[in-house]
């Protein structure tokens, strides 16, 4: 028995090694292979779909912790990979690690520095989403917008490219994909100034820049990418007024799929700068390449085809979300497809060689449109959606779902979507807003020239959606308004945390909870699954960061930042390991017993307070991405204050330096913030009176 198992574990570690030295793809092209989980969603296909067996609906009961390791504050809402048994890990803005995978020994870790040289690309302080692998490295985008290139065994850099311009507002926030020796990355930026999208590839051997595309023209008459390409002068027509002073946007902030097939590179688009199309293009058009899966010759970065989702986009319905490929059997035909569910509340099946829409159909309620028309690939949209005149509108889904980054994981042996889906809704008006004078302001506020308000919550679920006929075959409802992102196995397994801490596995077939571990924290970022001497490992990061702290001010579990660990689990058979105490959400909420209220200047720092709202969320709420102002001291010296917010005390922690505040606007912020937390410290009950 035990011959048999060094036996099979040495086969297993030989497999996973020549795999690595003779292909660095094999991997990447076909999950079976090796044991590894090669890329963010695990293969060029991005399924997030792991092939192995030995954890399955029969078992899975005793899975239990192999180990845990307690990260430091920042973001932790990543996915990892494993190659060889070493799992790698990359959080906060970035640090990387790597870890035996069977142990959890730490084997090294590198900080590249990424909050400290960000700058204004912090306040939308994300962090990283992901990493991906070529030959031997380890690839990373940091906060800062660099891609670094890391040996895999030695954790040392091998080279580092700059991918966007240093003073500009785009950052870093997706996974890099690599694909055929090459690795691309986009960037973010587009909610908070005038950001025109693109996408750079380098390669992956030596950090050379390969070619470049842009997700939307430029200014009329320029022409600009190292490799152009005409079809923007197609996409030109396609927009109206003086749309290159907003930027644009599109940018491609989360996804790329390889279709290896036929040699072509997937981009997942994003919404419009700002989400205003009256603003941004003010004679209407479609605003090519706004929320698409534009597909490019992967060699050359040439325009192949491309689908637009949202034609004349004016929501933030962006298409940056994770895009599955897959061979479908559809009308008794095989299909090679690639699927998404944008933020729009479509779920969409599209043939992948011609970018031609096969099916797509609603898995929320929608408002916007009554259904896509097959024929021509455009949605039938209602005319109120565009919230014309002055006129409000109720936008369902809103823009925080109904299905957002979190991916979803395909599994081709059930041919079943198994989807994170959030129920929302918001509504929309653009009145005081004049599209003629309208301009981004230069704060890190998400700008969008619309008023949003009145977000309705109804609830999340993961849905187990046959991409064929677009049934749903079971859901199960969720706690909160987000749940987290999704690992199939060919354990017949799904496996998905939620807000409120449970890490569950479910029978792929019906739904049914099979197993579930108490992590303590929210579980949101996806899991990823894996071999090491024989035996499968599922691994997650658990924690809240990016904005998923405050899409919601519903939060199912409130987290204290300071003393609530985010924490990279492995779980493995009769792991036995117990997971550190972790103590719960508690907060002392402030007494402040100076504070003396001054409304006209808590008046005027609510205005500023929208900067930092997208980290802290609102005083009591405690969503976990940064600090929780009702419980912070720090606002009751005007020194401290002023040191952190103005003078950049704590960048290296994740806290954007304001530096273009004024003194007074830093007064009137600290006098905001306290007025605020001494509501939330009366309405205790133990307050009452005080
Ligand atoms: C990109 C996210 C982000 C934004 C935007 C942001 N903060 Fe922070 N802030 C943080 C993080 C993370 C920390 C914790 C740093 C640490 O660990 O020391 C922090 C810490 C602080 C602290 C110290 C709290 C304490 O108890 O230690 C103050 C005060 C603060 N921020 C004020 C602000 C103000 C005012 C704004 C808006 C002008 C703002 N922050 C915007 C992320 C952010």
């Amino acid at each position: 028995m035990r011959l048999k198992l060094i036996g099979a574990a040495l086969l297993l570690g030989l497999a996973g090694c020549q795999g690595a030295s003779s292909n660095p793809e094999a991997g990447l092209i076909d999950g079976n292979k090796g044991g590894d989980w090669t890329g963010y969603g695990n293969t060029y296909g991005e399924q997030h779909f792991s092939p192995l067996d030995q954890v399955k609906a029969e078992n899975v009961g005793n899975l239990g912790l192999a180990w845990s390791y307690d990260l430091p504050a920042g973001n932790p809402m990543s996915g990892p990979i494993a190659v060889n048994g070493v799992l790698y890990t990359a959080t906060g803005y970035s640090v990387v690690r790597a870890f035996d995978a069977p142990t959890g020994k730490l084997l090294w870790e590198l900080d590249l520095k990424g909050a400290e040289n960000a700058g204004l690309k912090l306040r939308e302080g994300w962090g990283i989403r992901g990493l991906a692998w070529w030959n031997g490295k380890v690839i990373v985008g940091v906060q800062d917008g660099r891609l670094v290139a890391i040996d895999g065994k030695s954790g040392k850099q091998v080279w580092s490219a700059m991918t966007v311009g240093k003073d500009d507002w785009r950052f870093i926030t997706s996974a890099p994909r690599v694909f055929d020796g090459k690795v691309i990355i986009g960037h973010g930026g587009a909610d908070s100034s005038a950001t025109r999208g693109y996408v750079t590839t380098y390669d992956a051997e030596t950090g050379k820049k390969l070619w470049r595309f842009y997700m939307v023209p430029g200014k009329p008459g320029t022409k600009d990418g190292e490799v152009y390409d005409p079809i923007m002068e197609e996409a030109a027509k396609t927009w109206t007024g003086d749309w290159w002073k907003h930027g644009g946007g599109g940018t491609a902030w989360n996804t790329f799929t390889y279709d290896k097939e036929t040699d072509t590179i997937l981009i997942g688009t994003g919404n419009g700068a700002p989400w205003n199309q009256r603003v941004r293009s003010p004679g209407g058009g479609d605003n090519l390449f706004l929320c698409s899966i534009v597909a490019l010759d992967a060699k050359t970065g040439k325009h192949k085809w491309h689908y637009q989702f949202n034609p004349g986009e004016t929501w933030d319905y962006n298409a940056a979300m994770d895009m599955q490929l897959a061979d479908l059997v559809i009308d008794g035909k095989p299909r090679k497809v690639v699927m998404e569910a944008p933020k729009n509340g479509y779920f969409y099946v599209i043939d992948r060689t011609s970018g031609k829409l096969i099916s797509a159909e609603p898995y929320v309620p929608v408002t916007w449109a009554t259904g896509i028309d097959l024929a021509t690939g455009r949605p039938k949209e209602v005319p109120q959606a565009r919230y014309a005149n002055g006129s409000d509108f109720t936008l369902a889904p809103g823009p925080n779902g109904s299905h957002t980054w979190l991916p979803s994981a395909f599994s081709p042996r059930t041919n079943l979507m198994y989807m994170p889906i959030a129920q929302m809704s918001w509504s929309y008006n653009d009145r005081g807003i004049d599209p003629k004078t309208w301009k981004f302001s230069g704060y890190n506020e998400v700008q969008t020239a619309v008023n949003v308000a009145d977000k309705v919550v109804s609830g999340s679920r993961l849905a187990a959606i046959d991409p064929v006929t677009h049934k749903e075959k079971w859901s199960v409802s969720t706690p909160g308004a987000w749940n987290g992102g999704v690992l199939a196995t060919g354990g017949n397994l799904v496996f998905q945390g939620d807000s409120a801490g449970h890490f569950s596995a479910y029978d792929a077939q019906d739904g049914k909870k099979l197993w579930s571990f108490d992590a303590k924290v929210p579980v949101l970022a996806p899991p990823i699954s894996y071999s090491a001497n024989g035996k499968q490992y599922v691994t997650v990061i658990t924690g809240v960061g990016t904005s998923a702290g405050i899409l919601s001010s519903k939060v199912a579990m409130r987290v204290n930042y300071r003393t609530q660990a985010r924490r990279v689990l492995t779980f493995v058979l009769d792991g036995k390991a117990v997971l550190p105490a972790t103590p719960a959400p508690e907060f002392t909420y402030q007494a402040d017993p100076t504070f003396k209220p001054d409304p006209a200047s808590a008046a005027r720092g609510a205005k500023p307070f929208v900067r930092c709202f997208v980290c802290h969320a609102a005083p009591g709420i405690s969503a976990g991405s940064a600090p929780e102002f009702a419980a912070s001291s720090v606002p009751q010296s005007a020194e401290t204050f002023r040191q952190i917010v103005k003078g950049g005390m704590l960048k290296a922690n994740g806290m954007p330096q304001f530096d273009e505040l004024s003194d007074q606007d830093v007064e009137d912020l600290r006098q905001y913030i306290r007025t605020e937390t001494r509501k939330v410290y009366l309405a205790q009950p133990a307050a009452k009176g005080k």
